[in-house]
C-alpha cells in the first residue's frame, strides 16, 4: 500500500491514488466540458458518491472544479504541485517514479526516503516535497528549499561496491544536464563532484547517501535539489552572485511536472546502462558535460587543499588532479573551484 503523505498527514491508499487519477484523466478528456458523476462512476466502475468524495479531495488539494446540479463536473484548473497522479500520469518510465510520496512540506526527502528504504520499499521509488524545512546539502551545509523549486530522492539498490556510489551522483548529474539541455535549450554543465551549473552559476546540487556493508551496498538515496521556478531574492545576498534558477534563465517558470517527468526517465535509462554495462558509459557522456576537466582547480578536502588541473575522473568518479610537479593525485570528495577556464587536459 502507498501513501500520500501531506502537511496534515492524510494518508491516501494507493486505490484512492489510481482513482483520483482516472477522474482527472476523464475530466482532461472532456476538455472543458462537464462530465456527469453518473459516466464517471459507470467508466471508473464505483457509485456516484464515491466519485463526489473523489471530487471534494482533489478541490482540496487545489483542483477547480466546476461541479453544477445534473450536469456534472469539469476541470478548469490543476494546482502547480508535483503530486503523483500529476507526474505519474505520462511518465514514461518503467520502475522509477512508479511509486510517488509527496509531501507539500517535509523536513528533508533524504530522511523520508531513508526511512520508506530502510522498510524495505521498491527500488525507484521517489519522494518529491513542494517544500522542505532542513533541506540536506553535502558536508552538512543546509539547502535553501522554498517553493517553486524541485526537491526529490530516488531510492536506488544498485549491486555495488559501496566505492562506486558517487558514481550516482554522476549519473544524476547528466540526467539533470541532458534533460536542461532538451527541454529548455540551456548550456547544462557537470562541476564535479555534484554541481549543476548554468552560465557558471549553480542551478542544481545532488547529494547521494548510501546504506551500506564493506562490500555490499543496501540502498542509496540520491537526492536532487534544483531552483526551478525560484526568484533568486530567496536566496541570502551572498549567495545570488553564484546561484541561478530556470525562471531566472529562461525569464518565465516551467511546467515543473513535465520537468520532473523528463527528469526521472533520464535518470531510469542512465541507471539501466549503468547496471548492465558499468560505469564506462556513463562516464564518458559525463566528460561531454563537464566544465571541469581540464580546468585549473582547488580543491578542498576533509583534510587537505590540493591545486592542480583536472585531468579525468576515474572508474569510481573520483577526480585525478594533475599537480604542479607532474605527479597524478586521486580526490575522492570536497568542495572545487575552477580557478582558470579549461585547457586540453
Ligand atoms: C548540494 O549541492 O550540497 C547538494 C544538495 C542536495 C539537495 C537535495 S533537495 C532533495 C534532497 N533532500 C535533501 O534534503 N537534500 C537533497
Amino acid at each position: 500500500m502507498i501513501y500520500l503523505l501531506t502537511d496534515c498527514d492524510i494518508r491516501l491508499t494507493k486505490r484512492d491514488e489510481m482513482m483520483r487519477r482516472k477522474i482527472l484523466r476523464v475530466l482532461r478528456k472532456r476538455r472543458g466540458g462537464h462530465v456527469s458523476g453518473a459516466e464517471l462512476a459507470t467508466r471508473l466502475g464505483t457509485s456516484k458518491v464515491a466519485i463526489w468524495k473523489h471530487i471534494q479531495a482533489l478541490k482540496k488539494e487545489g483542483y477547480d472544479i466546476d461541479s453544477k446540479l445534473r450536469i456534472g463536473y469539469r476541470l478548469v484548473s490543476a494546482p502547480d504541485l508535483l503530486l503523483p497522479y500529476e507526474v505519474e500520469d505520462g511518465l514514461r518510465t518503467d520502475f522509477i517514479g512508479k511509486e510517488i510520496h509527496h509531501y507539500s512540506r517535509v523536513s528533508s526527502t533524504q530522511e523520508a526516503a531513508r526511512e520508506l528504504a530502510t522498510e524495505g520499499v521498491k527500488e525507484g521509488t521517489v519522494v518529491i516535497a513542494e517544500i522542505q524545512t532542513r533541506g540536506k546539502g553535502r558536508r552538512g551545509r543546509e539547502w535553501r528549499s522554498p517553493a517553486g523549486g524541485v526537491y526529490l530522492s530516488v531510492i536506488l539498490r544498485p549491486q555495488i561496491n559501496p566505492a562506486r556510489a558517487p558514481l550516482l551522483t554522476l549519473l544524476a548529474g547528466v540526467a539533470m544536464a541532458k534533460v536542461l539541455r532538451r527541454l529548455y535549450d540551456l548550456k547544462a554543465e557537470l562541476k564535479w563532484p555534484n554541481d549543476v551549473m548554468v552560465n557558471d552559476r549553480k542551478i542544481c546540487g545532488i547529494l547521494t547517501e548510501m546504506a551500506a556493508e564493506t562490500e555490499s551496498v543496501n540502498h542509496c538515496i540520491v537526492g536532487i535539489g534544483i531552483n526551478a521556478n525560484v526568484e533568486l531574492t530567496h536566496f541570502p545576498p551572498e549567495f545570488r552572485a553564484s546561484t541561478t534558477s530556470l525562471k531566472e534563465e529562461l525569464g518565465a517558470g516551467v511546467s515543473r511536472v513535465e520537468f520532473v517527468r523528463g527528469l526521472l526517465g533520464e535518470i531510469e535509462q542512465l541507471y539501466i546502462v549503468f547496471k548492465e554495462r558499468g560505469p564506462a558509459p556513463i562516464l564518458e557522456e559525463w566528460k561531454t558535460l563537464t566544465n571541469t576537466l581540464g580546468a585549473l582547480v582547488q580543491v578542498i578536502g576533509q583534510t587537505e587543499v590540493v591545486d592542480g588541473r583536472a585531468v579525468d575522473v576515474d572508474q569510481d568518479g573520483a577526480l585525478i588532479i594533475r599537480l604542479a610537479g607532474g605527479s597524478l593525485k586521486r580526490i575522492i570528495a570536497g568542495d572545487l573551484s575552477l580557478r582558470k577556464s579549461p585547457k586540453a587536459p
